[in-house]
This record gives C-alpha cells, structure tokens and sequence, in this order.
C-alpha cells in the first residue's frame, strides 16, 4: 500500500477546499494499491466529508486537542473529528512545534487521545536544519519518537509517522530538496527505532517539497511507503499527476 497525503495546511479558504474537494470527487482514483487522503482546514473538514463520501479519498483533520469534551476554547476533540468522519490527525506537524510553540508531550497526549478515540494519528516529526548541520539529527528524532510513543498502548489503533526535515519543507521551511536516498537512510532507522516500540507494521511517509516530478524518486524507495505533500496538493492537478505518476511506478 502507498499512502498520498495532501496537507492543504491553510492555504485555501472555505470555498476553495470545497472547489478542489468536488474535483478530486470526479475523478477515478480507483487503485487498490494506494490510499488517498486530503486534510483540510478545520472548517471545511465536514463539508470535504460530505463532498468526498462516495469516493476513496479519506479525510483527515491539521490537529486535534488532547480533551476528549468540555471547557476548552477554540479546541476540537479527536472525538469530533472522528464523529463528523475524519479517518486520520496529523500529529506533531513541525508548523504546530516551531511556529505555535506545541511541545513533545502535547504531541503525546494528542496521539493518546487519537488511540482513545480510534482515529489514525499520523506523526510528524523531523529535524531542523541545525540538527541536520551539527549531524545531531537521529538525537533530536529519537527524542520526538520516544516522547511521543514510549509506554503508550496502540491497542487496535492504526499508527503512520510522517518524516519531514524541516529544512524541506516548502513555506515554512527551508524548502531544500531531500536527496531521496538520505530520507531512505532516516526511514530505515525510523522503521528500526518504532519496531522497538510495537510490532504492528507502522507505514512511513516523507515529506518535505514533493511534487509531481519528484515524488516517485521518493515512494521508490524501500522504506517510504507514502508522501506527505503540501503546497503541491493544492491544486486538482498537481495532486492528480502525482497520483498518476505514484500508480504507474507501483
Ligand atoms: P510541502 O509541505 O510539501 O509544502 O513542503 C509538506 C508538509 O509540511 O506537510
């Protein structure tokens, strides 16, 4: 199975998510071999839903809070994003760490809370560019793996990490190209790393400036079973070509 996900972070407003949501609905994204999912903004969550609801393409929430209810301003529960039908949560996405300041046991709790409301969390993680200059970069990746997931019981629980170095990421980042196999390298020791925490298989996906034309140099490699796309899953077709482009290389 090859995962494409498409990040839409808060590029699009209300009627733009939707515009681009009634695209994909139209298209014939029918292969078995790969799993689709888009993650739009909170607010156009319910209306991708409804929109995308007979097609394959599932959908995820940005984040979610750690409280399952109650008095918690401008929060939303895994549980509400599972209720209104969201499959996945991105966890721990480094714009959540770096730009609003989200710390390794708020990821934590998150992901507790995902496992208890049975909604697939992904986990970002990634190192800076200064980690990856002082050659510190497993240090600080062990660290948002073992913070996040040590002693937690999956349970049932489906779990996907999502590596990005921050230095690739487009916008926020530095946007430097990854060299494929450098990623293939890190998803190697992930994959060793998460094996000493659980024995379900636990997919991983790159992220960090893939597009159309680079992405299959990413999901070819042994230990990337998927990407993680932003600012080029924006638009039907770029997410389209790249689809197309991942299917024919399967
Ligand atoms: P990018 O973003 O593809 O625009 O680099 C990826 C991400 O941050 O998930």
């Amino acid at each position: 199975m090859t995962f494409i996900f498409a990040n839409w972070k808060m590029y699009l407003n209300n009627e733009e998510s939707l515009a681009l949501a009634k695209d994909l609905s139209a298209q014939d994204l029918g292969s078995n071999a790969l799993t689709c999912a888009v993650f739009p903004t909170m607010l156009s969550v319910a209306g991708a839903v409804s929109i995308l609801k007979n097609s394959p393409i599932a959908i995820g929430a940005q984040n979610v809070a750690w409280a399952p209810k109650g008095a918690y301003t401008g929060a939303v529960s895994a549980q509400l994003c599972k209720d209104v039908g969201c499959t996945y949560v991105l966890i721990g996405h480094s714009e959540r760490r770096h730009i609003f300041g989200e710390k390794t046991e708020d990821v934590r709790k998150r992901i507790a809370a995902c496992i208890q409301a049975d909604i697939t969390p992904v986990l970002c993680i990634g190192e800076t560019r200064e980690d990856k200059e002082r050659g510190t970069q497993k240090d600080m990746l062990k660290t948002q793996i073992l913070g996040a997931l040590e002693g937690l019981d999956l349970g049932n629980s489906g779990l996907i990490v999502a590596y990005e170095p921050v230095w690739a990421i487009s916008g926020s980042g530095n946007g430097d190209h990854c060299n494929p196999a450098y990623a293939q390298d890190i998803h190697t020791w992930i994959r060793s790393e998460i094996s000493t925490l659980t024995s379900k298989f636990v997919p991983l996906l790159y992220g960090g400036s893939v597009n159309q034309e680079n992405v299959v140099s990413y999901t070819s490699q042994k230990d990337i079973d998927g990407v993680l796309v932003g600012s080029a899953s924006i638009k039907s077709n770029s997410f389209l070509t790249m689809r197309d482009a991942v299917a024919s290389s399967l």
